[in-house]
């Protein structure tokens, strides 16, 4: 349990003596850490409750809790605000509690849930952008909170395999290739076992036809109709559909080891085609849909919008099916076979108004009973120091290895300069910058408010000081080797003890906050809130650090103590490095 909240309880008790509501016992941290280390404001509201004065009833809470042991000092300021110092010991003892427990304190959900989050979303033979990265690296991250919290969670991957991209690099590779049995129609023999494109010709390719589409109407109407006939189980069109599938989720799979992520599940937009008819069929037969202009739509629109809301597409005049109704199968299947009481789409932020649309149409034909949850994650762009999303310098996509490659390089940079490593072997030294280098990736790419754009910076994002993973592995990495120095010298940590020092007092205080963290990050399901206080704690953790000399310490039980502690900061700052995936080298 956080301090917060079993100072709170005790608080909601006073209150209730007085007659007012529990609720107002609230205690928070103060904002004023000169005047007072927590909180509580409740007197204003119980007083205009109970029509009495607020300081008369916030010096009844004080008297009313001044024989016990978990406080210093109580106070009243202002009107009523009662400022709380807590006893050293009741400090110390709790930071002991927190050591002891495997969960440092945090609660699991009352509530576990079975939670389905949808993340990643690459599309097959076509490259993966900064928006795919940002999703995978948010969406894994929010996985392992949910996760910790208690959840049961699947992470889905839902390629995108199914659209207009595939008849687009079916054309373009017949129009290369004319000859391969894949196009001639009345080929009844067996295909060939090797794929005839490459992923790199398919990151050629499809960029390519897309352009060429944009100008040439009958292009892309060719295009179209190999679409469909591929949704159609034209015989050749799926065998070569399935080996862009085959080639695309190889390199995929490496891409994604390299950043390290792994999908428990690997459907795509093609696994829900068989459950598209049936549940058409259903829809239309409990008369959600309507005919127009040749196509079927659900009408979303309800009256209190103040945007546009088009009807969802059900249908095309053409009769082929697309995103909408690919997502409302999804859902359907995501009810049915896996039983998800929520589903959780981690999303670039422009894609709101589609979540918006599929979700009310997913209520209104009870394809998602209202206590299943659905909702959208939105997240911004990560864009160049031109404001606009970021691309390679010769402006095309970056690929994932190669923003692997360049933070590798520059994080090799800032440890030369910061003399880090250097004297370490060569192939020791290449693995510390890769993971420096994806810790600042990860970080940077989290520790802003998930909906925010923000510009990409490497060399900023790789520097050893300031908000930084890079900062945070440092931190860590210093606090191992502290470790091991003293363990060489044949000391132990040992039982933390009364906080001896300001600096001491604040770190223990730092530390109790982690579980009203968590708390934040799970509801809002917002890494940023664990971004946040890592900093905190591992800046807590080097004022303490700069002030307790350890190794020099004479009294034998301070300095274990304050060798506990260490341990202690150490095992929740990997914790919390492992919620943002960043992993700590064991030197640097
Ligand atoms: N493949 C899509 C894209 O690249 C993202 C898929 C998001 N998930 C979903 N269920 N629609 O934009």
């Amino acid at each position: 349990m956080s301090l917060t909240t079993l100072l709170t309880s005790i608080f909601s008790e006073a209150f209730v003596r007085q007659g007012a509501d529990a609720s107002l016992g609230t205690v928070v941290v103060s904002r004023k850490p000169e005047v007072a280390q927590f909180q509580c404001n409740g007197a204003m509201a119980a007083a205009k409750a109970l029509g009495k004065n607020p300081r008369e009833i916030a010096e009844a809470v004080v008297a009313d809790l001044s024989d016990r042991t978990e406080f210093e000092e109580l106070s009243v300021a202002g009107p009523g605000f009662v400022n709380i110092r807590l006893a050293d010991a009741f400090i110390a003892e709790h930071t002991r509690a927190t050591a002891a427990d495997d969960r440092f304190g945090i609660p699991r959900v009352p509530e576990p849930r079975t939670l389905v989050v949808d993340y990643g979303g690459p599309n097959v033979a076509k490259p993966m952008h900064v928006g795919h990265l940002r999703s995978s690296i948010i969406g894994d991250s929010i996985i392992r909170i949910l996760r910790f919290a208690g959840h049961d969670v699947k992470g889905d991957i839902h390629m995108g395999d199914w659209g207009l991209q595939m008849g687009m690099v079916i054309v373009e590779t017949e129009r290369r290739m004319p000859g391969l049995p894949y196009f001639d129609p009345r080929f009844a023999g067996e295909y060939p076992a090797g794929s005839p494109v490459t992923m790199d010709d398919l990151q050629e390719m499809y960029p390519a036809i897309s352009r060429e589409c944009k100008e040439d109407t009958g292009l892309l109407a060719r295009c179209q109709k190999a679409t469909v006939e591929l949704q159609t189980g034209r015989r050749g069109y799926v065998a070569l559909w399935r080996h862009f599938v085959a080639v695309s989720m190889e390199a995929m799979k490496a891409d994604f080891h390299r950043l390290g992520v792994d999908f428990d599940l690997w459907f795509g937009e093609s696994s829900y085609e068989a459950a598209i008819p049936p549940m058409v069929e259903r829809i239309r037969a409990e008369g959600h849909a309507r005919l127009d202009d040749g196509a079927w739509i659900v009408d979303v629109a309800r009256e209190d919008d103040n945007k546009p809301m088009p009807p969802v597409m059900l249908i095309n005049s053409q009769g082929g099916t697309g995103y909408h109704t690919t997502d409302l199968a999804t859902i359907e299947q995501r009810v049915g076979a896996f039983s998800a009481d929520g589903i959780l789409y981690v999303v670039d932020k422009r894609q709101s108004l589609h979540f918006e649309q599929v979700f009310r149409a997913a209520r209104k034909t009870g394809i998602a009973p209202e206590r299943v949850a659905l909702e959208h994650l939105p997240f911004g762009t990560m864009n160049g120091k031109d404001g606009k999303p970021f691309k390679t310098r010769a402006g095309g996509v970056m690929r994932l290895n190669e923003l692997i490659a360049m933070m590798t390089e520059e994080a090799g940079k800032r440890m030369l300069e910061a003399g880090v490593a250097q004297d370490y072997p060569d192939a020791e030294r290449r693995e510390i910058a890769e993971k420096v280098g994806m810790a600042a990736l990860r970080y940077a790419d989290l520790m802003n408010v998930r909906s925010a754009d923000y510009v990409f910076d490497v060399e900023r994002f790789t520097q050893f000081e300031g908000r930084t993973g890079a900062y945070l592995l440092y931190a860590a990495v210093r606090i191992k080797s502290i470790l091991r120095k003293a363990a060489d010298a044949g000391l132990a940590a040992g039982d933390i003890a009364e906080p001896a020092t300001a600096s001491e007092r604040d770190l223990m205080l730092k530390l109790s906050a982690m579980p009203d963290a968590l708390g934040d990050a799970v509801r809002e399901r917002m890494p940023h809130h664990v971004c946040g206080y890592a900093f905190d704690l591992g800046q807590a953790f080097s004022r303490f650090y700069n002030d307790c000399h350890i190794m020099s310490e004479p009294d034998g039980a301070r300095q274990a103590s304050w060798l506990g502690l260490c341990d202690l900061v150490l095992r929740e700052m990997e914790f919390l490095l492992g919620l943002l995936g960043i992993e700590t080298p064991e030197r640097m």
